[in-house]
């Protein structure tokens, strides 16, 4: 029932999605990452290509296979998303940034393996933050979207976030919760825009997806007071 209610919503936009977790190298062998299993953007980037969008899919290395009909465009680190996402903003009517993305890399990659000596401490450098440059470019009518996982105080510091980032909405993951979330095939998320904060309970993650779709569809309808 609910394909047939939406086919079609999104033919004539082009959705941009990220997805997985970025991954910073320490040596040839080892990286800094993150457990984003890369499910929720995956099921982002199904449910708007069934819906009729062309869908551009960055996604950073993840277990999945892409979904049929998605424009795909692996990366692996962050400054490669960074690339990638930015070549392709212009061409995005909505961006909708579901990965994961490291919010520090090693400051030097070492050419080999790294040999197990005494104690270790990595010097880290921070990453740029996607986000905030692709809202710095934004273009008219274009809607951007982010994503947070947060394991405490979820809805105020979504706000904050949503605020300082300047994005249209943030999708809110409570990661604290457990059974849900980052490897699961369900979620619970809280659609939070500067006007209101909507709870999306438990749900399979393809219907989750179906309805941030429509949320995000939604802000172009002028809003009520
Ligand atoms: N994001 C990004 N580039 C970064 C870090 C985050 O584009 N370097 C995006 C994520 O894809 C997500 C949103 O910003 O859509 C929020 O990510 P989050 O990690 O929650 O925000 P941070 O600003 O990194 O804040 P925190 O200190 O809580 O990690
Ligand atoms: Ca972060």
């Amino acid at each position: 029932l609910g394909v047939l209610h939406h086919r079609n919503d999104l033919s004539g936009e082009t959705v941009l999605i990220t997805a997985g977790g970025t991954r910073e190298a320490l040596d040839p062998v080892r990286f800094l990452g993150n457990r984003s299993s890369g499910k929720m953007g995956y099921a982002l980037a199904e449910a708007a290509v069934r819906r009729g969008a062309r869908v551009i899919l960055v996604s950073a290395p993840t277990a999945l296979r892409p979904p049929a009909g998605v424009e795909l465009v692996p990366v692996i680190t962050t400054e490669e998303m960074r690339r990638e996402v930015l070549n392709r903003t212009d061409q995005a009517s909505i961006v909708i940034k579901a990965a994961a993305v490291a919010d520090y890399r090693p400051k030097q990659q070492a050419e080999q393996k790294m040999k197990r000596v005494g104690p270790l401490s990595l010097e880290l450098e921070p990453t740029e933050d996607i986000l905030a440059e692709v809202v710095s470019h934004r273009h008219p009518g274009q809607l951007i979207i982010g994503f947070a996982a947060e394991t405490e105080n979820a809805v105020a510091h979504g706000r904050d976030k949503l605020l300082r980032k300047g994005a249209d909405a943030i999708v809110l993951n409570d990661v604290s919760r457990e059974g849900i979330g980052f490897d699961s095939d369900r979620n619970a998320v809280t659609f939070l825009t500067p006007h209101r904060a909507l709870d999306l309970p438990e749900m399979a993650k393809r219907d989750i997806a179906d309805r941030i779709l429509e949320e995000v569809l939604g802000l172009r309808r002028p809003q009520q007071v």
